[in-house]
């Protein structure tokens, strides 16, 4: 067996444990950077503009939706924030705006655990929006549960 020494001779780790942490340390190291990139999932790199055309992003105020709007609005996009808290809502809107310049970021307060909060969005859209280009369904939490009286999440 080959013995590793430090600087004053001792020994203190055998080759064939040296070799095992180094393949451990390997092992892990790809395993990380394996699970990483898995379930980091895909990533839109389009840079098509948006100009003309109208989105809506449910939950637009946090989160992946809040970024997926961010992108809209940078491509020139009109985007409607389909968000349940109106505070929340303008807040992502003033720091989207803050962020891009754009003067066509809408807030529409859109509860998806009520029927009647998404008939009266769906209303409000088909009133005063001219055309949909794009829809986002990102709102949502893990598993299905119904709310409220009945919305679906
Ligand atoms: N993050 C991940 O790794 C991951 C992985 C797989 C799938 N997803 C899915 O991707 C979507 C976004 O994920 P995220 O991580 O960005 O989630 P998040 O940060 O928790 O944001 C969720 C958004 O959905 C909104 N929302 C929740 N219930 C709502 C309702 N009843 N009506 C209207 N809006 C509602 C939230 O509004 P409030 O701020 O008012 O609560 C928030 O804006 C979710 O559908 C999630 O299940 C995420």
């Amino acid at each position: 067996m080959i013995l590793l020494f430090n600087l004053k001779g001792d020994t203190f780790i055998s080759q064939s444990t040296a070799m095992t942490l180094i393949t451990v340390t390997g092992v892990t190291i790809c395993l990380v950077a394996f699970t990483k990139w898995y379930f980091s999932g895909g990533v839109c790199t389009s840079k098509a503009r948006l100009d003309g055309k109208t989105v809506i992003v449910t939950g637009a105020n946090t989160g992946i939706g809040k970024e997926t709007a961010l992108d809209f609005a940078k491509r020139g996009a009109r985007v409607i924030l389909a968000c349940r808290d109106e505070q929340r809502a303008m807040n992502a809107a003033r720091d989207i705006i803050a962020k891009t310049g754009s003067d066509k970021i809408v807030v529409r307060i859109l509860d998806l655990g009520s029927f009647e909060s998404v008939r009266a969005f769906g209303k409000l859209v088909n009133e005063t929006e001219e055309r949909l280009d794009i829809l986002v369904n990102n709102a949502g939490i893990f598993g299905t549960a119904l709310q409220g009286d009945g919305g679906w999440m």
